[in-house]
């Protein structure tokens, strides 16, 4: 650890239960501070630093928390497979600003007795719901809802990586009254265009080439409706082609409404390009949001919170 890794990490300190939490946030809510909250579930990669950082840059105090939340796993080996890197993590998050860790055992966020769930319908049935169960979001909603109600923060920072997750989040944060502003920040890439994910690092070296076709499949359909191709079957077709030629096997490839999730039948204003694949044995997730209109074409009309796509 280089010096200013070791004074940020002295600075921020790790707290493991909801009442550590809140006395340790008590000064600053007192003071009138804003305080941020980066949920994730450890192994920090760049798109974590990158919400830390912004977190750091917009509120005063910025809390992290790390909890493996083991009732968002549909299957037990993706569970277990999880990367766990606690000591690594504490210092990334510690450099990239945060003031507190807050990393609670199963039995702090799921206490014996524990008997509620968080559920949004309408908005968890697709995508990333069918392909693995309704108990996906049931857990994700959960969770958060927690963590929100156990850090109070001003703000929440997600990726839109998990781009219907953001969808859900917001959901229920306005369903139930969270006085919380969601922020959802882009997808970061890796320099060959690959988004950023934990389970990247799950990847065989071959496997790790094989699934740039999931961007080259973003980006094949984004190309597409540049040309003015505006049927969703052709879209889907040309992301599609990509992810077979890489022998990639697709759970889904899907565009839909940004905000309903709604298949489009065609592309009209925005829409939300979304897949899920398997390479290997690891399952990868990616999107982007193609537009009808070529970008800066009306720079009156106010943007859609960037969904990069993908720069290779
Ligand atoms: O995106 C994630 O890492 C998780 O779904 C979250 C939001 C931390 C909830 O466990």
């Amino acid at each position: 650890m280089s010096s200013t890794n070791l004074d940020s990490a002295m600075r921020m300190r790790t707290v493991r239960t909801v009442s550590e939490l809140r006395a340790a946030l008590e000064p600053a809510r007192r003071d009138g501070l804003t305080i941020g909250l980066v949920p994730t579930m450890g192994a920090l990669h760049e798109g974590h630093l990158s919400l830390i950082r912004t977190a750091h840059e917009q509120c005063d105090r910025v809390v992290v928390s790390l909890f493996v939340n083991p009732v968002q796993f549909n299957e037990r080996t993706d569970l277990e497979r999880y990367p766990r890197r606690e000591r690594r993590d504490t210092d990334l998050a510690a450099a990239a600003g945060a003031d507190l860790l807050f990393a609670p055992s199963v039995e702090e966020v799921y206490p014996r007795g524990f008997a509620t769930a968080v559920e949004v319908f309408g908005l968890t049935e697709r995508l990333e719901g069918e392909a693995r169960g309704a108990e996906h979001f049931r857990g994700v909603a959960t969770v958060v809802t927690k963590l929100l109600c156990m850090a109070m923060p001003d703000v929440a920072y997600f990726g839109q990586k998990d781009a219907q997750q953001v969808v859900v989040i917001r959901r229920l944060a306005e369903d139930l009254n969270l006085p919380v502003r969601i922020a959802a920040l882009p997808t970061v890439r890796e320099h060959d265009g690959l988004a950023m994910s934990s389970r990247n690092s799950l990847l065989s070296p071959a496997e790790r080439a094989r699934a740039l076709a999931l961007p080259a499949a973003l980006r094949a359909a984004g190309d597409l409706a540049a040309t003015g191709e505006r049927s969703s079957g052709a879209l889907l077709a040309a992301a599609r082609g990509e992810l077979s030629r890489s022998g990639v096997e697709a759970e889904y490839v899907a565009l839909v409404n940004p905000d309903t999730l709604e298949p489009l039948e065609s592309l009209a204003g925005e829409a939300l390009l979304a897949i899920a694949a398997r390479v290997g044995a690891v399952r990868l997730i990616d999107n982007t949001v193609l537009s009808a209109q070529p970008t800066g074409e009306d720079p009156q009309q106010p943007k859609r919170e960037a969904i990069t796509l993908c720069s290779v």
